[in-house]
This record gives structure tokens, sequence and C-alpha cells, in this order.
């Protein structure tokens, strides 16, 4: 039976699209996308699963008096598919304490930096960029990590850095990063499907291919 992967998306899903390109090219093994979730109605996220066969889900967490209650019926979508893997691709929604303990080790996340760096509550799209062009860095980057109880403080799988140029503005290093993403998420779901990734705390070590 293959793992299934459900990616979360609210915007243009474009690492959704990377990971569904990845998944009908055969890359994940014993692993299939078998579920897209937004908590945006217009996302473009559902159009492309749409388009590749995956079941929709659009998330309206306003039905529910508390985020709590909101997030165990979400668990509940989860665990009836039996969701081995819960991708947050560009998901805008943060996921309550409670929903994260029901899938340890078991959501991945992406963020368009170097983690520890330019992360945390509020530092999502183009403030992260912000961020890293008013520091005067000279890299950023992207950052494949686990998902704990904090905000972007999971353990981290994979980066990648990418240079900051002179001429960069918020949207040059954010499309350079978005590529970068890409080719990143794909690589990193594809270990985990593997089982080459070990966690001994914060650190994330890849096992040698057997
Ligand atoms: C990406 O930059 C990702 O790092 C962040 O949200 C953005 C999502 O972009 N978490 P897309 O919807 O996948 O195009």
């Amino acid at each position: 039976m293959p793992m299934h992967i459900a990616v979360f998306c609210s915007g243009q899903g474009s690492n959704l699209q990377a990971l569904l390109d990845a998944g009908e090219s055969g890359r994940f093994q014993d692993a299939k996308i078998s579920l897209v979730v937004s908590d945006q109605p217009q996302s473009q996220a559902l159009a492309r699963a749409a388009r590749s066969g995956v079941e929709t889900l659009v998330w309206d967490a306003r039905r529910f008096p508390t985020r709590e209650q909101g997030d165990a019926q979400l668990a509940g979508e989860m665990e009836r598919r039996r969701i081995g893997l819960i991708c947050l691709a560009g998901y805008l929604k943060i996921l309550s304490p409670e929903f994260v303990r029901k899938f340890p080790l078991r959501i991945l996340n992406i963020h368009p930096a170097l983690l520890p760096a330019f992360g945390g509550p509020g530092m999502y799209g183009h403030k992260v960029h912000e961020a890293v062009l008013a520091s005067g860095a000279k890299y950023s980057g992207c950052t494949v990590h686990f998902v704990d109880e904090g905000t972007d403080t999971g353990p981290i799988v994979l980066q990648s850095a990418v240079p900051v140029q002179d001429r960069d503005t918020v949207r040059s290093l954010a499309e350079r990063i978005l590529t970068e993403e890409h080719r990143l998420y794909p690589l990193a779901v594809d270990l985990f499907c593997r089982h080459r990734l070990r966690v001994q705390g914060k650190r994330v070590s890849v096992e040698e291919k057997s």
C-alpha cells in the first residue's frame, strides 16, 4: 500500500505543482499525493490538484467555534484517509499544538529563508525577503523542516543557499528562491518516503542509500 501524502496550500501552489510533477514522474517510491487541502476556495492550488486528478478539500476553519475544534476535525480527515505525511506548501494558517502532536515528525514545511534566521511569527511571504534585504545578509535561501509546536522551529531537513545580489528587489529574490524551493521540496519528500531521514533532537541526517 502506498503512503498517502496530503499537501496544504493557501495560494498559487507552485510548490504543490513541483510535488505533483515529481509524483507523476514516479519519483516518490511507494507514496502518492492523495489530497490537497486549502483554506482558500479560490486558491490556484485547488485547480492544480484537480488537473492532476487529486482529491481536494476546502477547509473553512471559521465553521468551528475554536481553532482546536476545527483542527480536531481536520486531523480526523487525515486519519480517515490514512495520510502518512502532510506537506505544508504556503499554508497560511498556523496549526494548533494538538494537531501537530497527532502527527509527530510527519509534517513538513518549506520556508523561503535560511532558518533559524528570518523565521517565526509574522515572517511569511514578502516580509521574509524584505527582512533579508534590510539586514544586508549576503545569502538567503530555503529550508524544509519538520513542523513542531513552535513557528518555524522544527528540525531542519534540507537547506539551500541562494546568494543575495546587489540589485535584488523583494520580487527578484523571491523568484530565485522559489525556483530553488521547487527543487528542494520534492527532494525532501523523496527522502522522507524512502525512510532515509534520521532525527536526533534538532538534527536530521540523511542515511546513505542501502
Ligand atoms: C513559498 O515561498 C514557501 O516557501 C512559503 O510560501 C510560498 C508558497 O508559494 N511557505 P507557492 O504557493 O508554493 O507558490
